[in-house]
Order: structure tokens, then C-alpha cells, then sequence
């Protein structure tokens, strides 16, 4: 196969979103953002052009990349859905919370005295829905975080969400996967390719998942 061309798009999510309850108080993910982060600059480093629509994080934007910042799973799907659009591949790294309050308080509520129940609604699927809208031409990869049953979970998602690929990462251990620098994962296509990678950092893990999604 061809390389990419430089004129080739790449538009990744990472990080963790926020719902808040109210202005301070808010439901997250424990995400630093790394893997998405070293998938932007892995990416940007072949000369694509790199969008990455990003959680907040405490990361540094890497060079080349245009970052956009978003902090609920809405503003992250809003800030995706033109750029997708015109994007070669889509790679969804972020850890979206699966859900939301379903009262937003504009003013900062008082400590309960007794027990407090969330009411909560389940967040949009990023992912699923722009894989819905993939044309032929283009490519979409999705991650799986997992701490058990990895590979039957990941290959549910490959199937269910319509993907080209995903990453499965067992998540149960603290040396790889969420907020380490290194990650061993388990790359499935589609097409029935399997391949395990790592404990590497997680720039060779990028280059490893690059180099097998776009060969
Ligand atoms: N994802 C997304 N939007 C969501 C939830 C997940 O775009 N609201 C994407 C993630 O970025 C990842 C993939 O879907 O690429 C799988 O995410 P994961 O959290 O592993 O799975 P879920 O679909 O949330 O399922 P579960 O939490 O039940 O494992």
C-alpha cells in the first residue's frame, strides 16, 4: 500500500470530559490524556494534518497539532462533528463520562445534610455516532478500556460501534494503560488482523498503532 499522503487528516479525541452538577462539582474519568496525546503527535510527526478535540487535561499541545479544547461529551461531539467530516482517519482515545446530571445547578449547591440520588442520563456516543456517518474513503478507530474479558469486550465494541479497528488496554493494573507512560495493548481490525504490542511508552505504542492502521 501507498504512504499517506501529507495532506492526509487525522482527527483524534483524548482526555477525560467533565459533567457538572453544578459549577465546581463534576463527573469525570480518570484520564491524563497521554495515549491520545502521543497518538497526535505520532501522527503529526508523518505530516498529517492532526486535530485533536481534548478533555481537560494537564498535557502540553504537541508541536504541529491543533488542539481543541472541550470539557462535556456534547462539546467534544460538537467540536468532532465538522472536523470529522473532512478527516482521513478518526481515532476515539478519549475517556467520555457515560453520564451526565440530569439537573445542571447554575449556582453552587449546599453540602446535603443527608444522603444525596443523582439523578443521571446517559452522555452521547462520540464514537458511534460519527463511525454511523464514515464514508468509504475513511478510516475509524476506537480504544476499549477494559479490566476483564479484554478481548471478548473489545471485539463487542469493534462490531457494535462499526469500527475499522480498536485498541484494547487492560486497565486493571497501575504500570500500563490509564495515566502511566507505557501501555501494552491488543490491536484488532475489522478484517481480522490481531496483534499484541508492549509494555512499551506510549509514543511506540502510537507509532505501532499508526503504522498498522495506515500502512
Ligand atoms: N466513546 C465515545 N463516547 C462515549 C463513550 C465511549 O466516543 N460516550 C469511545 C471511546 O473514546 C473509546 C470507545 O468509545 O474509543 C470505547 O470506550 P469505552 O469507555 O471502553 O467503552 P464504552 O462504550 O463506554 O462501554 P463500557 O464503559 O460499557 O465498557
Amino acid at each position: 500500500m501507498r504512504p499517506a499522503p501529507p495532506s492526509f487528516r487525522c482527527l483524534i479525541t483524548a482526555g477525560p470530559t467533565r459533567e457538572h452538577l453544578d459549577p465546581v462539582r463534576f463527573l469525570s474519568n480518570g484520564s491524563s490524556g497521554k495515549m491520545g496525546y502521543a497518538l497526535a503527535r505520532a501522527a503529526a510527526d508523518r505530516g498529517w494534518q492532526v486535530d485533536l478535540v481534548s478533555g481537560p487535561v494537564a498535557l502540553a499541545a504537541p508541536a504541529g497539532v491543533d488542539v481543541h479544547p472541550v470539557i462535556s461529551a456534547d462539546d467534544m461531539l460538537a467540536a468532532c462533528e465538522p472536523r470529522f467530516a473532512r478527516c482521513d482517519l478518526f481515532i476515539a482515545v478519549a475517556a467520555v463520562a457515560d453520564y451526565r446530571p440530569q439537573t445542571f445547578h447554575a449556582e453552587k449547591q449546599k453540602r446535603p445534610k443527608d444522603a444525596l440520588t443523582l439523578e443521571l442520563v446517559p452522555t452521547v456516543d462520540i464514537l458511534k455516532t460519527l463511525a454511523a456517518r464514515k464514508a468509504p474513503r475513511q478510516l475509524v478507530v476506537g480504544f476499549a478500556a477494559e479490566t476483564h474479558d479484554v478481548e471478548a469486550y473489545a471485539r463487542r465494541k469493534l462490531a457494535e460501534k462499526h469500527l475499522d479497528w480498536i485498541v484494547a488496554n487492560d486497565v486493571s493494573g497501575t504500570e500500563t494503560g490509564m495515566n502511566a507512560d507505557a501501555n501494552t495493548v491488543l490491536l484488532l481490525g475489522a478484517n481480522g488482523a490481531r496483534q499484541e504490542f508492549g509494555p512499551a511508552p506510549k509514543l511506540q505504542v502510537a507509532d505501532f498503532i499508526l503504522r498498522n492502521v495506515v500502512p
